[in-house]
């Protein structure tokens, strides 16, 4: 069954058509993959997934309801969780801080800059991001200012509090960016892990061919704001169409 359901999708930034014309199905509980060169459109659909965009054209339906329209929180509290290309974290907090809040924002509706304190209470709130944090490696890590963070450090924050946000759907851009192999590596295993363990669809935009072939289990290939081939990583490997589209940019396509 699909539990995210793109029907239709256009987006137009003045004289540029981002997306054209995208149908995609994400399968509940699986890994879905989406690749393309530069400019393709795929933060602008991940963007429209979650509410930050509108589309012109087109639904966002996730689990029979529609995304479109709706603030950030609530697409948090209908179980999306989600990574932006351009990291959003809270650069004079500390990790753990940053841990909380979504986490807050999303059993309370909102977040409230005086409660700081007040979450920092939550003992079962707490406890998942300090879980979630060992997990990613990084609990010694918790009391660091984010702001100081290392890039590939901020993606794994990001993560990670995603991930104790306990989500149905999770969608990455470009997760991995800027992280040194080994903990890319980690990375993978610890998402592997995840989706073994809970009820998780993961929606993964990545560069990374490593990345893509180690968790994808289905990859749409975009191009110019079109899904030019949807299929397995087998088939997708060997696609001359996927060459096309990725000439010069990987070898592993
Ligand atoms: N807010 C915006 N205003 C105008 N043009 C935009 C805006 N956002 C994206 N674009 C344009 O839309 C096209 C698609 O951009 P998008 O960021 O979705 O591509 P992408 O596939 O994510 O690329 P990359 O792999 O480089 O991240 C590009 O030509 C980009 O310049
Ligand atoms: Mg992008």
């Amino acid at each position: 069954m699909a539990i995210l359901e793109v029907k239709n999708v256009g987006k137009r930034f003045g004289g540029l058509q981002a997306l054209g014309d995208v149908n995609l199905n994400v399968e509940e509980n699986t890994v879905h993959a989406i690749i393309g060169p530069n400019g393709a459109g795929k933060s602008t659909l991940l963007n429209c997934l979650v509410g930050k965009l509108i589309p012109d054209t087109g639904s966002v339906m996730f689990d029979g309801q529609s995304v479109l329209g709706r603030k950030p929180f609530e697409i948090n509290q209908m179980g999306i969780s989600r990574v932006f290309q351009t990291p959003e974290i809270f650069g004079d907090l500390t990790v753990m801080e940053n841990m909380l809040i979504p986490c807050f924002a999303k059993r309370d509706g909102a977040f409230r800059m005086h409660a700081l304190e007040t979450i920092a209470n939550e003992q079962d709130i707490v406890a998942k991001a300090e879980e979630m944090l060992v997990d990613m490696n990084m609990i010694d890590k918790r009391e660091m200012h984010a702001a100081s963070m290392s890039r590939g450090d901020k993606r794994r924050l990001e993560i990670a509090m995603c991930l104790a946000q306990d989500p149905r759907l999770l969608l990455l851009d470009e997760p991995t960016a800027g992280m040194a192999r080994a903990d890319t590596n980690n990375t993978i295993d610890l998402l592997k892990r995840i989706k073994d363990e809970r009820d998780i669809t993961i929606a993964i935009i990545e560069h990374d061919m490593h990345v893509v072939f180690s968790l994808a289990e289905r990859i749409t290939v975009l191009a110019q704001g079109t899904p030019l081939v949807e299929d397995t990583p087998d088939k997708i490997k060997g696609h001359p169409k996927v060459r096309e589209a990725y000439l010069g940019e990987t070898q592993a396509a």
